[in-house]
């Protein structure tokens, strides 16, 4: 078995000490950098899953070398150390974050979700290059993951 290094507590907490709100929204360098960079690995999950999505959805033709390559992506980013997101007060505090501070009251829960997504992409990366039957079989999963998260933790777009 592989071990992921998702969000773990360690992390979250550890970093609870690192980046202190200045004021009023304006946030350290650390919490601006931790948000840039988990907005950019939630894109990439919604790169992936826009490729894998489509094909799903017969919106594109089943293209099994396309498929593989966003689900190698998909579990990439699901694999990836992600402890250096979270960093406390890095929620709707900050303008333009809309990671609800329920997180940081609820981190097992949120790892474990992110576990989940994980097993999910390493299920859709096996998956997807077979055929667009697997690839159907594998997405519910995974869209189940990050709907999980996002319907908890992630404020709603206003
Ligand atoms: C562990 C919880 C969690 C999981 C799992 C998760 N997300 Fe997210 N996602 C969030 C949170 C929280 C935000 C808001 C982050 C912020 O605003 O700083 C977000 C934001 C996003 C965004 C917007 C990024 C931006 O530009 O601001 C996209 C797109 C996205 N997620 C896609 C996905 C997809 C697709 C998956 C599944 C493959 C996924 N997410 C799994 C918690 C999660």
């Amino acid at each position: 078995m592989r071990t992921y290094k998702l969000l773990t507590i360690a992390g979250i907490a550890a970093l609870g000490v690192a980046g202190a709100v200045i004021a009023d929204g304006h946030a350290s360098p650390e919490i601006t950098k931790a948000i840039e960079d988990r907005q950019a690995h939630m894109k990439g999950y919604g790169k992936a899953m826009g490729v894998l999505g489509k094909m799903a959805k017969g919106e594109v033709d089943y293209d099994a070398a396309a498929a593989q390559q966003a689900a190698d992506d998909l579990a990439m980013l699901a694999s990836a150390d992600q402890s250096t997101y979270w960093p406390e007060g890095s929620d709707t505090s900050i303008k333009g974050s809309r990671a609800l501070p329920i997180i940081w009251q609820e981190a097992p829960k949120v790892m474990a979700i992110g576990q989940d997504l994980a097993t999910a992409a390493e299920a859709m990366k096996a998956a997807a290059g077979t055929d667009l039957a697997a690839l159907r079989g594998a997405i519910g999963q995974v869209g189940a993951a990050c709907s999980a998260c996002h319907e908890k933790y992630r404020q709603p777009k206003n």
